[in-house]
């Protein structure tokens, strides 16, 4: 099995902010509550812009940091719920726009674990196939799926993109990952596809175009989702917690980070956290998170850092590497 790192990192988010105060014009909430319950005070919404225009934006950050031309990929992974269409995929877009004619290209739909789940996959179909460069991308429109009449979820979510060049690399890079799902606790978040109506359908199926959330389910779901990924990346691998330089983890509400720290007996200062500006943008959490981190320095090479994401699926799984 080949080494595979990530060789660089890169960001895009949207530039319109729109604060907690702007969000309790439209529904019958507050800043103290918002910022009180979940830690957000801010997020950034697309004007227009869809997913395979922030994923393109924040791929070539990435690949002009990985000093590796769009022309070299061999494969493009973008996670995402939010892709503009059903056909092309966003990474069949974002491969146009950046003319990376060589890449195989897919979407994968694992919610805000898509972008933990993408590295793996991205790592084994390298090794498979002996691609020597990949890109990993997680990003959202999710604004386009948010009810902006439902206080329960709009104040929650926010829109923008990450993304990793993967290389072949003599140092460990991913050195482990653990991905799991529970299905049956699927209705706790959905977001419904299209209606079942046709000229031979029973009855008519009406789906939910919109995000849709049992909060209390997933905030206990997700608490022991962290605590338990976190534990089974590191089982048998030598690589003790206090190792660990940083764990980053999805940025879906502070609590939840602050309960699952406190569940792993380990100190809120080990978890980088950034949903204060950035709100949950799903797939793309964790790369946002990576780059905010790059950019101020904190990554050192060496480093043990591990991803760690949950989400619709229910999905949930965890990433162990070496910076
Ligand atoms: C959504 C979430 C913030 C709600 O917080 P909570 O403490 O569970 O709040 P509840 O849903 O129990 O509601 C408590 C009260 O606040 C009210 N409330 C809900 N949203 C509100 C809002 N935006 N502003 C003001 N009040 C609100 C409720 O109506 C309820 O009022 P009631 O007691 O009079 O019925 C929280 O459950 C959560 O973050 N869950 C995880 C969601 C998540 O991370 N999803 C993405 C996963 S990838």
């Amino acid at each position: 099995m080949n080494n595979v790192k990530i060789a660089g990192i890169g960001a895009y988010l949207p530039s319109l902010v729109v604060t907690n105060d702007r969000i309790s014009e439209l529904v019958e909430t507050n800043d103290e509550w918002i910022v009180q319950r979940t830690g957000v005070s801010e997020r950034r919404i697309s004007e227009g812009e869809n997913t395979s225009d922030i994923a393109t934006k924040a791929a070539k950050i990435a690949l002009e940091r990985a000093g590796v031309d769009a022309k070299d990929l061999e494969l493009i992974i973008v996670a995402t719920i939010s892709p503009d269409m059903f056909i092309p995929s966003a990474a069949c877009l974002v491969q146009s726009n950046l003319d990376a004619d060589k890449a195989a290209c897919f979407d994968i739909s694992v919610a805000c674990s898509g972008f933990v789940y993408a590295l793996e996959i991205a790592k084994g179909l390298m090794n498979s196939m002996n691609y020597k460069n990949a890109l990993v991308v997680g990003a959202e429109v999710l604004s386009k799926v948010t009810d902006w009449t439902d206080r329960g979820t709009c104040i929650l979510f926010g829109d923008g993109g990450g993304a990793a060049v993967l290389k072949q690399s003599e140092t460990k890079g991913i050195i482990k990952s653990y991905l799991r799902a529970d299905g049956k606790k699927g209705n706790a978040l959905t977001i419904g596809g299209p209606d079942i109506d046709t000229p031979f359908s029973k009855e008519k199926i009406l789906k939910d175009k919109y995000i849709k959330m049992n909060g209390r389910e997933v905030f206990k779901f997700a608490v022991g989702a962290i605590e338990e990924a976190v534990n089974e990346v590191i089982k048998d691998t030598n690589i003790s917690l206090e190792e660990i330089k940083y764990i980053v983890p999805h940025q879906a509400n502070s609590r939840i980070i602050e309960l699952a720290a406190a569940k792993l007996n380990l100190n809120i200062d080990k978890f980088y956290i950034n949903l204060d500006k950035v709100a949950n943008t799903s797939s793309a959490t964790v790369p946002i998170a990576l780059n905010e981190m790059y950019e101020k320095g904190l990554l050192k090479k060496g480093d043990k850092i591990i991803l760690v994401a949950f989400g619709g699926g229910l999905t949930y799984g965890s990433t162990l590497l070496e910076w």
